[in-house]
């Protein structure tokens, strides 16, 4: 069987967690793994349905993805949790209940998230229109010593995507294919 383990997405909104964990999860299942990612966006119209952005709340959330992605990983899958989850405590908690857990820190300056602003939040959060905004009203607490950290201000998302196959390959957690982290990096 398969090694399970949990590729722990961490980062401000709109930094490029999602997109990331997509190119990963494409990559792994063509090279025959059994991936399921876990996404904010998409948790929080189902498992998380109702959960709101209080401390209280956010910590709910993050430790039911964690639930979910310690039982999938001890069942040798690969869960990607992609979500802000911006308390480094509940993180942790979520590390030691799994134990094959690697955060993965997705960098990029408020300035620039604010100029990409893809969903227009930034924006609303500087006018005050949305409350306890990550990174603008409300805080975010960086990892203090993340497995990987990309920055997707200063990498493509194929150099990104490369580290983190890298780093899976070089530490035994997937099969070692330096052809295919190629082709993988050129189909981004
Ligand atoms: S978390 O804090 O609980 O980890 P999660 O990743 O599920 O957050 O959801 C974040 C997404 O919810 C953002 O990408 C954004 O689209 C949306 N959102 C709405 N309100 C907020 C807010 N106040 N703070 C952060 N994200 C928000």
């Amino acid at each position: 069987m398969q090694k399970g383990f949990t590729l722990w997405f961490t980062g401000l909104s709109g930094a490029g967690k999602s997109t990331l964990a997509e190119h990963v999860a494409a990559e792994l299942r063509r090279r025959g793994l059994n991936v399921e990612i876990l996404d904010g966006d998409e948790v929080r119209t189902n498992l998380s349905k109702g959960l709101g952005f209080s401390k209280e709340d956010r910590d709910t959330n993050i430790k039911r993805i964690g639930y979910v992605c310690k039982l999938l990983t001890r069942n040798g899958v690969v869960a990607i949790s992609a979500a802000i989850s911006p308390y480094r405590e509940v993180r942790d908690h979520n590390r030691a209940e799994i134990g094959q857990f690697i955060e993965v820190y997705v960098t990029c300056s408020i300035e620039a998230l604010t100029r990409r602003d893809v969903k227009g939040l930034y924006k609303k959060a500087l006018a005050g229109e949305v409350k306890n905004f990550t990174g603008i009203s409300d805080p975010y607490e960086p990892p203090l010593n993340p497995e990987i950290t990309v920055d997707s201000e200063r990498q493509s998302e194929a150099e990104s995507l490369r580290a983190i196959l890298e780093y899976l390959e070089r530490h035994g957690w997937i099969p070692h294919d330096p052809s295919r982290a190629e082709a993988a990096q050129r189909r981004v």
